[in-house]
């Protein structure tokens, strides 16, 4: 073809830059999506200021990362940032500082230097100028109040901090400096802080190895916050399970693992709450997902089952590595993945076996309500093959059993009471010979290991 019959239709730099603004973030997951850059440069150290000055008010994000030289900074703010990425990577679009930044605020600061360094280098992406020169530019903001600050962090041992200031979206255009404002503000930090805790917990938790970082917002440490229990409340884990996606000629690996956690009166008051997580137990059942060992979705089955009061109990993790994202098809905020077609067939099983056995944990908590915190045996079953079972010898080891075995259990004892009243009971048998192939842990978790 000519290259004559060839057009650069560049687009206009104020108006995309404007949508971009509206891509999904919310102000915690636009600040989680500069901590993934953060712990992509390899930070040990993470903190993050949301400072109230009314109309002057601003956001520092530092870490002790690799830092940015000249070059690698003015790439950094080019919306298609040009880099490679590997499987462990939290970057993917090129977009998440620009977008992230810009979906809050109206002019973005880095200030940036290699910790071999000496010499500190500063870029600012401001809104207003874009407008004005309908083009993709970015300045040198000299030193401003903003920059000062950043630069006294970097004085703390940082090595990269990115400022917010003119913060639109946060604050209201009328009294920016009002009493209301200033609560806007606040509840933004403290929200950011629980979603931190969610989102980032495999890199805040002990054992997180290399990828660790301590995390600060507003001068207090963050700590981990796990769906899946604690150690005053551990849950009950069924058996793991991997599954193989294929990606284009290559083949990739989702790792499942279901957890029950306790039933309300297994628990105080105080760890229930806490447990209960943000968006509480019941929108806190289902999926959580993570790309690379980040959260990126979390709560509700992805519309393989509905919500229900009395499966509150099950949370099952997904993970997989970035290699997988054509498959899961992420969206640029990192808070939304689509399930492949051929995973979701696959997990139907499982998740059903999870929310049975959270059912069975409910309704055993709810029987032994008031007891706490001694757990009622479930009543022997009409079968008595029950007795010789191993699930039987291992109920004689009575306290050693965990509250979500004694829950297996229960949803075990249910299936057999069910195959002999429907006067069918060699269907059971096959049932759970075709389960036993696949995950004789399962069976013997239900304590069917006899049958
Ligand atoms: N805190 C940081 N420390 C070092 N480099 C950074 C930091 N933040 C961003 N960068 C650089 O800027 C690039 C663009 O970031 P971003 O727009 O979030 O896109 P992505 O993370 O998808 O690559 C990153 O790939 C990285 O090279
Ligand atoms: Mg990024």
């Amino acid at each position: 073809m000519s290259v004559l019959r060839h057009l650069t239709v560049a687009p206009s730099a104020a108006r995309l830059t404007n949508s971009l603004r509206d891509i999904g973030y919310d102000f915690p997951s636009a600040v989680a999506d500069l901590v993934d850059n953060s712990v992509a440069a390899g930070a040990g150290r993470i903190e993050v200021r949301v400072e109230f000055a009314g109309a002057d008010s601003r956001v520092l994000i530092a870490d002790d990362g690799c830092g940015m030289g000249p070059g690698q900074l003015a790439e950094a703010l080019r919306f298609g940032s040009r880099q490679t990425y590997g499987s462990r990577d939290l970057g993917r679009y090129g977009l998440g500082l620009k977008t992230a930044s810009l979906s809050q605020c109206r002019s973005l600061t880095v200030v940036s230097r290699r910790p071999e360094g000496s010499r500190t280098f500063v870029r600012q992406l401001d809104l207003d100028l874009i407008e004005e020169w309908d083009d993709w530019v970015i300045c040198d903001p000299g030193a401003t109040a903003g920059v000062r600050a950043a630069r006294e962090m970097l004085l703390q041992g940082f090595s990269t901090v990115v400022v917010w200031e003119n913060l639109d979206r946060v604050l209201p255009n009328d009294r920016p400096d009002g009493g209301w404002a200033k609560r806007r503000i606040e509840a933004a930090a403290a929200k950011t802080a629980r979603h931190l805790a969610m989102v980032f917990h495999r890199f805040l938790e002990e054992g997180a190895g290399e990828r660790r970082f301590t995390l600060v917002v507003n001068g207090k440490s963050v700590e981990p916050w796990n769906p899946f229990g604690s150690p005053a409340a551990p849950s009950q884990e069924m058996p793991g399970l991997s599954f193989e996606i294929p990606v284009g000629d290559r083949v990739g690996t989702v790792q499942l693992s279901r957890h029950v956690l306790p039933a309300r009166n297994r628990m105080d008051q105080e760890e229930w709450e806490r447990l209960a997580g943000p968006l509480k137990w019941n929108r806190q059942q289902g999926f959580y997902i993570y790309r690379a060992d980040r959260l990126v979705q979390w709560g509700g089955w992805a519309g393989l089952r509905a919500i229900d009061e009395h499966t509150k109990l099950a949370r099952v993790a997904l993970s997989f590595d970035a290699d997988l994202d054509p498959a899961f098809n992420i969206n640029v905020a990192k808070m939304r993945v689509s399930l492949p077609a051929e995973l979701r067939q696959m997990l139907e099983r499982p998740v059903h076996e999870a929310c049975m056995a959270a059912e069975a944990a409910y309704r055993s908590g709810a029987q032994s309500r008031g007891n706490l915190p001694v757990h009622r045996d479930p009543a022997p079953a009409a079968d008595s093959q029950v007795t010789g079972s191993p699930a039987a010898d291992r109920s004689d080891r009575g306290a050693a059993a965990t509250a979500g075995d004694r829950a297996s259990r229960m949803v075990g004892l249910a299936l057999r009471t069910a195959a002999v009243q429907s006067g069918d009971y060699e269907a059971l048998r096959r049932i759970v010979k075709v389960i036993a192939d696949e995950a004789p842990d399962i069976i013997e978790t239900l304590g069917l290991a006899d049958l």
